[in-house]
């Protein structure tokens, strides 16, 4: 890792980040990373953020959001904005956030190869494989 160049602050989630929590998870040059394809409309993210949002943090370097994490029943999901990826950041939310939920753990899919090279990163070890059933041909 390159040595950070930047500073970093972990930070509660609060609703003056709800949008750019909601425009990342729609970017798509993050969402393939995710299990789920999804386009969520400010009106849902509200409603998903009141329910939810205090379950998430962001990240701000230097003073801006860079990218944010949240845990919901042990799983963490994790985003750095394109701007900001592969400078230290993921790997900085990951390890802050586990100081909050140290049972956590990250669900990845088989071709995410940078989310399998972040958490290995950030000291995860691989101890389960989930496996689904292929859809029947018709
Ligand atoms: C996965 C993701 C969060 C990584 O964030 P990041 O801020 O770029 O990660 P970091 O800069 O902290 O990098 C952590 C480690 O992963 C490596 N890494 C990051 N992106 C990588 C990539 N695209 N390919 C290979 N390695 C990568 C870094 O080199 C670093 O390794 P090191 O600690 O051995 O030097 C980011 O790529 C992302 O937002 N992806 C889309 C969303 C996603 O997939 N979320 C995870 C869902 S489980």
């Amino acid at each position: 890792m390159r040595p950070r160049m930047h500073k970093l602050k972990l930070v509660p989630n609060s609703p003056v980040y709800y949008e750019f929590i909601r425009t990342l998870r729609n970017d798509e040059r993050v969402q393939p990373g995710f299990i789920q394809q999804v386009q969520i409309t400010p009106e849902e993210q509200h409603a998903y953020m009141e329910k939810y949002g205090q379950y998430y943090h962001v990240c701000l370097c230097d003073s801006q959001p860079a990218g944010y994490v949240g845990v919901i029943d042990h799983d963490i999901r994790v985003a750095t904005h394109p701007d900001y990826q592969k400078k230290g950041v993921g790997k900085f939310m990951v390890q802050e956030i586990m100081k909050f939920f140290p049972d956590a753990y990250a669900k990845i899919k088989v071709d995410n190869h940078a989310s399998l090279k972040l958490f290995t990163s950030a000291g995860f070890k691989t101890k389960y494989y989930i496996l689904e059933k292929e859809p029947e041909q018709e």
